[in-house]
């Protein structure tokens, strides 16, 4: 997609600048940490590897920096892959230097930003440029969970520098600049000759919008770096460590009786409910994430009297908030990020069922769909959910319900919460009655209007205790911060196993 390049601002003129005069990759780490706090580790480690000119091309460093600085004053260790050196790729010395950054990272309890910019294994060092990998991966994985691991791809990345960041917490590409795939243009080419551009096969803009492997697309490099500062933001140093709490600037009860306009009166309209959550969190504070993927679900970042949560909510502009494969991916792995670093959850719940036909039926619908039902019954963190409208069939049961671990569950009373919605469950029931009534019209009107009266309300689950509390809009955010302030110390474990068995 061909987009006009926006002029450099000044803060980027003068990355050009220092750029000319230093690697790329010590400048974008200097912009990623606090001023001046910044400290390499290993900055002369040079590859031994021979053969193919390597010996003569031995540069302090092996094209990848490492090092430790702060970033928000908290303590981070970071890589930069250099391009200009081999082309980032990666050797046996160039691996070693972040496998002992990942033990750094982990073993001090610290976050890991990964900044890639690397054609993955170097060519000309064999088996030992895989095996770098293979250290690298195993380190990663076993991080993982424990600290939160970001990685930006600041340039074209492939092999292993995809895998990396893909077996990472979050990935942040540039518009335009950086490109993710496992074999480039050239290599697909050559094997399967194919002709494809490298923005086709990898670009951010495809991970950002159709494949989901990129969380934030970025402007600019600087732009990406700014991304991952305010990541840091909401998630703790490590998972059993607190969480970065601000002192609270939005009052709880703030006056938020504007909400209840927000729901359009017909429950067949489409509204953004971005711009509720808006309403219910603390101003400003609500980072999207994964914004142009699976749209017809939106997860992100926020805070509730300064302290960050993480939000899930159906999104009733795009595919009437259907639940699909994709929507289920996405929101099955931010849960499960929130999960394992502590955040609590808080879900908007406006959900007319899963998307049915064959095309999802084909992609896996059953097994995408049940990757979140696993992230919600896994979760063990407070679980606050709200039911603005519709709750029907298994979205409702998938939707963080009480029957599956909910801890809070409310619903507006404009909530319905049902098997489906009139139309179907009359027609299914009653198709013989109504094909032999007198007038069929007025039979199929009146046995909706009975459904809609028994069951398109939050009624009967309130009387079960699966909805504690039908509550008037305007008391949705001073509920969430009690809530939240109840469940604060809420303490869950499940039994040890070596691992869940995750549906993939
Ligand atoms: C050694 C490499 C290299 C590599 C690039 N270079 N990739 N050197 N090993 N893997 C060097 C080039 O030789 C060149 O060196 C310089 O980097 C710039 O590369 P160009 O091709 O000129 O740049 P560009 O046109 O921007 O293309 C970038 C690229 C392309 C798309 C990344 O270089 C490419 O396709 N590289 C191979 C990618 C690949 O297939 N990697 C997979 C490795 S296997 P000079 O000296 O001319 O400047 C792997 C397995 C991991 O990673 C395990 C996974 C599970």
């Amino acid at each position: 997609m061909a987009r006009t390049p926006a002029p450099p601002t000044e803060a980027e003129k003068r990355l050009l600048a220092e750029t000319a005069r230093i690697p790329v990759a010590r400048a974008r780490l200097e912009h990623l940490f606090d001023e001046d706090s910044f400290l390499e580790i290993g900055a002369d480690i040079t590859h031994r590897a021979e053969g193919f000119g390597l010996e003569g091309r031995r540069i302090a460093g092996d094209g990848v920096v490492t090092g430790v600085g702060t970033i928000h004053g908290r303590t981070v260790h970071a890589y930069a892959q250099e391009r200009t050196v081999l082309g980032g790729s990666l050797g046996q010395a160039h691996a070693a230097k972040i496998a002992r950054l990942l033990d750094l990272a982990l073993e001090s309890g610290t976050p890991l930003v990964a900044i890639n910019d690397s054609g993955g294994a170097r060519i000309q060092e064999g088996v030992d440029a895989l095996g770098g990998y293979g250290d690298i991966f195993v380190r990663s994985v076993r991080a993982s969970g424990r600290i939160p691991q970001i990685a930006l791809v600041c340039g074209p990345c492939a092999g292993g520098a995809v895998y990396s960041p893909a077996l990472m917490d979050f990935t942040i590409m540039v518009d335009g600049t950086s490109t993710m795939f496992l074999t480039g243009p050239r290599v697909v080419r050559t094997v399967t000759f194919e002709d494809v551009s490298a923005e086709e096969l990898g670009g951010g803009r495809l991970h950002a919008t159709t494949t989901g492997v990129a969380h934030f697309l970025a402007d600019t490099d600087l732009d990406a770096i700014g991304h991952a500062r305010r990541l840091l933001e909401y998630l703790p140093d490590a998972w059993d460590r607190p969480l970065p709490d601000r002192a609270p600037e939005d009052p709880a009860d703030r006056d938020i009786s504007g909400i209840s306009a927000l729901l359009p009166t017909s429950p067949r309209t489409p509204y953004d409910v971005r711009a509720i959550i808006e309403v219910i969190v603390d101003r400003e504070s609500f980072l999207e994430v994964q914004a142009d993927w699976a749209a017809n679900i939106v997860v992100g970042f926020a805070r509730i009297e300064g302290r960050p949560i993480g939000v899930v909510a159906n999104q009733p502009l795009v595919q009437a908030g259907c639940l699909d494969s994709a929507a289920s991916r996405k929101a099955a792995r931010f849960i499960r990020t929130c999960n394992a670093f502590g955040l609590p959850l808080v879900t908007l719940i406006d959900v007319p069922g899963f998307l049915p036909g064959r095309d999802e039926e084909r992609q896996g619908a059953i097994t995408h769909g049940s990757k979140l039902l696993f992230a919600w019954c896994e979760a063990t963190v407070p679980r606050i959910s709200v039911i603005l409208r519709k709750a029907y069939g298994g979205a409702y049961i998938v939707m963080n319900s009480r029957h599956i671990g909910g801890d809070v569950n409310l619903a507006w009373p404009t909530a319905e919460i049902a098997v489906m919605g009139a139309r179907g469950a009359v027609e299914v029931l009653f198709r013989k009655a109504l094909a032999d009534a007198d007038d069929p019209e007025e039979a199929q009107a009146r046995a909706e209007a009975e459904y809609t009266e028994r069951f398109l309300n939050p009624r009967q689950a309130a009387e079960r205790g699966y909805v504690d509390a039908v509550i008037p809009p305007a008391e949705t955010r001073r509920r969430i911060a009690a809530s939240l302030r109840h469940l604060r110390h809420k303490n869950t474990s499940l039994p040890t196993t070596r691992n869940r068995n995750l549906p993939t």
